[in-house]
Formats: structure tokens, C-alpha cells, sequence
């Protein structure tokens, strides 16, 4: 442990990271930056193809720093998982989706953890990053590691500790999160903290990897609730005749005791309508059904068909053209991952609306039965349309001149943040 433990304080420790996504490539650049040798290791050949020829396809990381680290052999990225043999360190960050609602798909966990039992050498660290339900370190990836015939804080050392960046956030990037560290033992809890101090500053240890994955999730979970009562607040405060917007921006200047939390479309991407779910469902085997995440979700998931109960309600019901503005689950992120926008356009077109979209970001959506183009966005173009529905509001786009073109503008997001004009109905 202690030769280990030199190794990552003089950064002579080789760093691998398993899943080059959201999560990974900025992990693996910000370890590389610092001054680690880092393999990322991906089995999507395209991914590791661009990072190679020194492309991002992730917008926090700048293709600057990656060509700068991958002249430099600082970064290199592969398909090839055996050359797990050669690390100090191993960081996993792949995907944790649902099987299907309130069922975890931990598949892509138990894959990655395979191959490292595969390629096992004595004196790793292996660290869990994916956001899973608690016990799932104890419970799953010791055991499976232990396969190998080593044992864990002994021949190697295994701990969990969650990724809490947010895709998009300029103001806090990886490096500036606090880390939250929770080992198998005292010896994998202290290798973690070091390693984790060479690129952030605050390193919070927990007694225990199932600590730390609740910590995780009791964030996402604190999201999911809170978005839900802030949706069911704005469809109340529209029977109210009241604008939730305005009474947000009122309760805001309390200094203690709110949060504020904004009425949406509803929840996407990869985090917060999935992990609050791998609680739910380990919680049930414990014999706790959680009635607020239950709640919650279902509110979230009924906002895109509220939505357009009310884009209905401008025409009688009669089937209209409605242009859909903004396809990802966030503001400049390309990332369409349980998008609610994409929601909206499926259920409006089962119930017989001609439905377009306009995305800088996503030239073109084929998801699912959905084939379409983002249109060119010109006042021409929007005047052929009854309705424009803001979904995501992403700078650079000419929102008053939409305003000026449309017949009806729902804005779903507040893009038009206390603008007074008749074409405007807010959510
Ligand atoms: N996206 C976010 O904002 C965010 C934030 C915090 C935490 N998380 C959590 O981090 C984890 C990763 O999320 P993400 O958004 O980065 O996912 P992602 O889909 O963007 O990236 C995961 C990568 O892992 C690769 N991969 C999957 N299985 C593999 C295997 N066996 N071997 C090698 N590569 C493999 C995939 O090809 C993909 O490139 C999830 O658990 C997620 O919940 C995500």
C-alpha cells in the first residue's frame, strides 16, 4: 500500500479510465493535466478514433488540451482493455441506464469489472465513478474481483466515489467539485483521498462505499423531488392565474431556508430521471417503497403531455403545426439522452400534430421512429408554423425574432424572462 501510495503522491502512477463519455474523457484529461500518465480505455472505437486525431466530442473539454496531452503521450486513448495490466490506478466511469423503469441495468458495470478481474495485477486501486445504487461495491464488484484469486485491501484496494460534474457548467469543472470518497478500508479510503487531492481541493471521506453512493444519490434524488414540486407548483399556479417565474425570482430573496428550482419541460439526460431509481428499486428489496421518488417522477415524466394539452387548448384541439425549439435534455449540451423535448415530440405527433424542431446543436434527430432535420431557423420559416414551443432555450439563437415571426410562442423555460406580450404563454 505504501509503495502504491509514493507512486501517486510523485505521480508516477499509471491512471486508466474505463468510459471516455460525460464523465471520463474530463476525468482522464484533468489526471493528465496534473501531470499523471492516463489511458482512457473505451469499446466505442469512433470515440477513442477522435480522441486520438485530437478531437473532442464533449464541449467542457477543449481540443487544445487534448492534442496538447496526446503530443505530449501525457493522454493516450485505446480500445485495447489489456493494457489494464499496465496501471496503478483504475477509474471506471461507464454508463448506468435502466433495464426498464425502476430496474437497474448495472450490465455495463459488471463487463468493465470483468475485464479488470481479467487483467488483475497485485497493488491496484480500483475506484467505482458511475452512479449505482448503495451496496454495490461491496456487494458485486468485490466479489467479482476477487474472482481473480487476489483479495481485496490486501492485494488490491477498491473504493467508490461518485462524479458529480454537471455537463455545460463553466463555473464548476471537474477540478472544482469537492470529492466525496468512500473506501473498503482505511488503506483504500486514504489512496483515494491522495489521488483525488492531485486535482481537486476538498476530498470528503466517508466510512464506507455504500456511504458515498447514497451521498450520490441523495443529491440527484434532492433534484428530482425538487424539480417535481416546482413543476406541480407551475401547473398550479396557471390554474391560479399567477406567474411561477415571478414568484421564484420573490421567494429567491429569502437568505436562507430556499433553494430555487425551475419548472421545465421535465427531467433528462443520464443522472436525474434514472438514479433516483436505482434507489428506488434497492430501497423495495429492503422492504421501503419511497413515495416521494415514485411521485416526483411521474410529475416530471406528465409535463411534456401537459404542455401540449395546453398548445391544444390555443386551437380548439384541431391538429397544428407545432415547431419544437431546442431537442437536448439541456441548455447547450449535446446530449439527447431521455430528452424531454424529444418527448414532446412524440407524443405530439401520435396525437396527430405535424411537428418540427430547430437544435444548433443536433443537425439531425433519429431516434426511435423519429427521423427529422432541424429546419433553418428564419422568419419565413417560423411563420409556417402555429405554435413555437421552447423546450431548451441555447444561446446564439435569435429569440426575438421568433418572438416577432410566431403566432403563438410557448415558452417552456423562460426565455423571454418577464417580457410582456400577448404571443408569449409560459409554462
Ligand atoms: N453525464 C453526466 O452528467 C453525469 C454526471 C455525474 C455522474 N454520471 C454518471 O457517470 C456514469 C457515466 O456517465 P456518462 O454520461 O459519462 O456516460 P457516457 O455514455 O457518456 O460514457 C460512457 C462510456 O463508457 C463506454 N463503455 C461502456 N461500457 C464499457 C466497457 N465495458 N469498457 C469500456 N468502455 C465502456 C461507452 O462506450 C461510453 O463511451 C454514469 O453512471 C452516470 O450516471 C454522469
Amino acid at each position: 500500500m505504501q509503495k502504491l501510495k509514493r507512486k501517486i503522491i510523485s505521480k508516477k502512477a499509471k491512471i486508466a479510465v474505463i468510459g471516455l463519455g460525460y464523465v471520463g474523457l474530463p476525468l482522464a484529461v484533468s489526471f493528465a493535466k496534473a501531470g499523471f500518465m492516463v489511458l482512457g480505455l473505451d469499446n466505442n472505437k469512433s470515440r477513442v478514433d477522435r480522441i486520438r486525431k485530437g478531437k473532442s466530442y464533449i464541449k467542457d473539454v477543449a481540443v487544445k488540451d487534448i492534442t496538447s496531452l496526446i503530443r505530449k503521450k501525457t493522454f493516450q486513448a485505446s480500445t485495447d482493455l489489456s493494457l489494464l495490466k499496465q496501471v496503478d490506478v483504475v477509474l471506471i466511469c461507464v454508463p448506468t441506464p435502466l433495464k426498464r423503469k425502476y430496474t437497474p441495468d448495472i450490465s455495463y458495470i459488471v463487463s468493465a469489472v470483468k475485464t479488470i478481474g481479467k487483467f488483475m495485477t497485485k497493488d491496484k486501486l480500483i475506484i467505482l465513478e458511475s452512479t449505482t445504487y448503495p451496496g454495490t461495491t461491496e456487494e458485486l464488484i468485490k466479489p467479482l474481483l476477487e474472482k481473480s484469486g487476489m483479495k481485496s485491501e490486501k492485494d488490491f484496494y477498491l473504493a467508490f466515489s461518485p462524479e458529480r460534474i454537471d455537463p455545460g457548467n463553466k463555473k464548476y469543472p471537474v477540478t472544482k467539485i469537492p470529492k466525496v470518497v468512500g473506501g473498503l478500508s482505511e488503506a483504500s479510503s486514504s489512496l483515494a483521498k491522495v489521488l483525488y487531492r492531485k486535482i481537486v481541493n476538498k476530498v470528503h471521506v466517508v466510512s464506507s462505499p455504500r456511504a458515498a453512493e447514497m451521498t450520490k444519490l441523495l443529491e440527484n434524488t434532492f433534484r428530482l423531488i425538487n424539480i417535481g414540486w416546482v413543476n406541480e407548483a407551475a401547473m398550479m399556479c396557471d390554474k391560479l392565474g399567477i406567474n411561477i417565474w415571478e414568484v421564484i425570482e420573490a421567494a429567491k430573496t429569502k437568505p436562507f431556508g430556499f433553494m430555487p428550482f425551475y419548472p421545465s419541460l421535465g427531467v433528462g439526460g443520464h443522472c436525474i430521471p434514472d438514479d433516483p431509481l436505482y434507489l428506488f428499486w434497492k430501497a423495495r428489496h429492503h422492504g421501503v417503497s419511497s413515495k416521494f421518488i415514485k411521485l416526483s417522477a411521474d410529475i416530471n415524466e406528465k409535463i411534456p403531455e401537459y404542455i401540449l394539452t395546453r398548445v391544444e387548448g390555443l386551437f380548439k384541439k384541431k391538429v397544428k403545426k407545432i415547431l419544437v425549439l431546442g431537442a437536448t435534455y439541456k441548455k447547450d449540451v449535446k446530449d439527447l439522452r431521455r430528452s424531454p423535448a424529444v418527448k414532446f415530440i412524440e407524443t405530439a405527433k401520435k396525437r396527430g400534430h405535424s411537428v418540427s424542431y430547430f437544435d444548433p446543436l443536433i443537425p439531425y434527430l433519429e431516434m426511435g421512429a423519429l427521423h427529422l432535420k432541424s429546419i433553418k431557423l428564419n422568419s419565413k420559416a417560423i411563420k409556417q408554423f402555429d405554435c413555437v414551443v421552447i423546450a431548451v432555450a441555447h444561446t446564439g439563437v435569435n429569440y426575438r425574432m421568433i418572438l416577432d415571426s410566431a403566432r403563438y410562442v410557448f415558452d417552456a423555460c423562460n426565455a423571454y424572462k418577464g417580457k410582456k406580450n400577448s404571443k408569449i404563454i409560459v409554462l
